[in-house]
C-alpha cells in the first residue's frame, strides 16, 4: 500500500463555550478561545491504496483535489463555524470536531471508489498544533 497526502488550506472564525457552565466557568476553562477569532487552517488529506497499473496513481490528484475542494474548502472556508455549521451548534468547533466531520464528508464521496481508500485527516489549527484522525468515530458526525 501506498499513502498520498493533498493538502489544502481555509479559513475560518469559531469560538469555545460550554452552554451548560456558567460564564465564569467558560472564561476559565477557554479563555480568550471563548471570543471569536479565526484561524488559517491546513488540511492534509490522505489516501491509501496501490498505484493503478494504467496510470502509476493511488488516485487521481485532480480528482482528489476537487473533491476537496467541494466537500470541504467550500462548505467552510470563510465561516463562522459555530453559526455555519449545524454539527457545531451542539459542539465546539475544536480541530479534533473538525477533523471527525471532514472525515465523513470525505469518506461519503471516497466510498465505492475502487482500489483506494481515506486513510488520515491531519488538521492543523496553526503552526504548532494538529490532529490526527483514522476514521475511528466515523458515523458519529451524521448532522453535518
Ligand atoms: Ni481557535
Amino acid at each position: 500500500m501506498i499513502q498520498v497526502t493533498k493538502r489544502v488550506e481555509f479559513c475560518a472564525a469559531h469560538r469555545y463555550a460550554n452552554p451548560r457552565w456558567s460564564e465564569e466557568e467558560n472564561r476559565r476553562v477557554f479563555g480568550k478561545c471563548g471570543n471569536v477569532h479565526g484561524h488559517n487552517y491546513i488540511l492534509e488529506v490522505t489516501v491509501e491504496g496501490e498505484p493503478s497499473p494504467d496510470t502509476g496513481m493511488v488516485m487521481d490528484l485532480k480528482a482528489l483535489k476537487d473533491l476537496i475542494i467541494e466537500a470541504v474548502v467550500d462548505r467552510f472556508d470563510h465561516k463562522d463555524l459555530n453559526q455555519d455549521v449545524p454539527y457545531f451548534k451542539e459542539k465546539n468547533p475544536t480541530p479534533e470536531n473538525l477533523a471527525v466531520v471532514i472525515w465523513e464528508l470525505l469518506e461519503a464521496r471516497l466510498e465505492g471508489r475502487q482500489g483506494h481508500r481515506l486513510h488520515r485527516i491531519r488538521l492543523h489549527e496553526n503552526g504548532s498544533f494538529f490532529v490526527d484522525y483514522y476514521g475511528e468515530h466515523a458515523g458519529h458526525a451524521e448532522r453535518i
